[in-house]
């Protein structure tokens, strides 16, 4: 099959490495040439992929079976066409297109499917965030409708804070809406992703839950299994299910949930891998999120997913700008036990961009915290110079 993997990053790269394993090919999309993703392709296009026009030119180009979207920026209303062309959307043109924007995904979970979301207000003017805030209660948390990583999401904690978070969100806002999401600040005692495998023709599959830590809108520390009730893992597979189906299609999703004292949170899902997923890729399981999620769009059954080890990841960030990055602490990181690293090979780097990951994997009946500390401290000794 031949695959238009839209977005080159770290995790298109582990996911082109899976396909090629099983003889796929695949085309390698981004805005900057060398993305990780395209050194490992068979070919590779250079476009902006919110250009509707420039993306149609290269779906028309290569002709592919599949369309599988690693990011969220790209003019995903293209999407409907491209399957009435008999193209394949990964996981769906509709599941790529509510994502894109948070306000069609939570409208979805909380209004249409009850799902219990965090108390959220829209806004388009401050004078709008004002009253949002009044509906929802302080704190509260103000996010760009579209954007991610954290990008233009800040707290509101007092009055005064409100014109501050809105110029703050218009300007991490991606795309033509000036639209923000204000939603009560949720006092979660974690917070989860769980792998949510739709298959064809097979019945769903759930990954063990996936704890992590966020600093600055970006994971630090990722680990499975995390720990959770039955009760909330339930409820958790439960709200998985009802929204991957809604969404329709095939494939991977991480879906994100807070664990609260007074229950479960759903919070917002990609459909396609997750960044916390790449504890995967420490050998926790019998396939690794990129490998699930290809064989769900391949129609390959998936018979099940089993959790062999524990395991942590904790990522590496660059420091400084720099157009030929280097790394010093490999031999250091290479030498400890149970222990592995991706170096993601990015061109360039800038102050907290992810240039690699540290995994650790130990037994099950190993102190998951343990792993955890373990994973950082393997992270810490890479660095990446200038
Ligand atoms: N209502 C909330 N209450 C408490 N914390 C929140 C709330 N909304 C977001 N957060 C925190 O901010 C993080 C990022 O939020 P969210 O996932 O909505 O944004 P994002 O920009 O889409 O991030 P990403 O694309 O990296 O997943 C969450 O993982 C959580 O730690
Ligand atoms: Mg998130």
């Amino acid at each position: 099959m031949k695959i238009l993997l839209l977005g080159s990053g770290e995790l298109g790269k582990e996911f082109t490495i899976a396909a090629q394993r099983i003889g796929q090919i695949v085309i390698a999309v981004d805005s900057y040439e060398n993305a990780p993703a395209m050194q490992v392709a068979h070919g590779f296009e250079v476009i902006n992929m919110l250009d509707g026009d420039a993306l149609d030119k290269i779906v028309a180009k290569h002709n592919p079976d599949f369309i599988v979207p690693e990011i969220e920026a790209i003019r995903t209303e293209r999407f409907y066409e491209y399957e009435k062309q008999g193209i394949t959307v990964v996981p769906s043109a509709k599941a790529a297109n509510f994502t894109m924007n948070r306000k069609a995904i939570r409208d979805l979970a909380a209004k249409e499917l009850g799902l219990k979301t965090a108390n959220y207000r829209y806004a388009t003017t401050a004078e709008e965030l004002r009253k949002g805030v009044e509906a929802v209660g302080m704190p509260c948390v103000v996010k760009p409708l579209m954007s991610s990583s954290g990008k233009g999401q800040s707290t509101i904690k007092t009055e005064t804070d409100i014109e501050k978070a809105w110029n703050y969100a218009v300007e991490g806002s991606r795309g033509d809406v000036v639209e923000v999401i204000v939603e009560a600040f949720v006092k979660f005692n974690s917070e989860i992703t769980l792998l949510t495998v739709v298959q064809n023709n097979n019945p769903t599959l759930f990954c063990a839950p996936i704890g992590h830590r966020q600093e600055r809108g970006d994971y630090q520390e990722s680990w499975q299994p995390a720990r959770i009730s039955d009760a909330n893992l339930y409820e958790a597979q439960d709200m998985a299910e009802k929204v991957t189906e809604a969404l329709g299609g095939a494939g991977l999703f991480g879906v994100e949930f807070f664990l609260a004292d007074d229950g479960v949170y759903f919070s917002e899902l990609s459909p396609r891998p997750h960044d916390t997923g790449m504890v995967t890729l420490a050998g926790t399981q019998n396939f690794n999120e990129f490998e699930l999620h290809l064989r769900a769009i391949l129609s390959l059954p998936i018979f099940e997913i089993t959790l062999e080890k524990a395991g942590a990841s904790a990522v590496v960030l660059a420091s400084d700008n720099s157009s030929n990055p280097t790394y010093s602490g490999i031999e250091e990181i290479a030498s400890l036990p149970k222990t592995d690293f991706r170096i993601f090979g990015k061109p360039t780097s800038r102050p907290y961009r992810r240039m690699g990951v540290a995994l650790v994997h130990d037994t099950l009946e190993t102190p998951i915290e343990e792993i955890v500390e373990k994973a950082k401290k393997a992270a810490g000794l890479v660095s990446v110079k200038a």
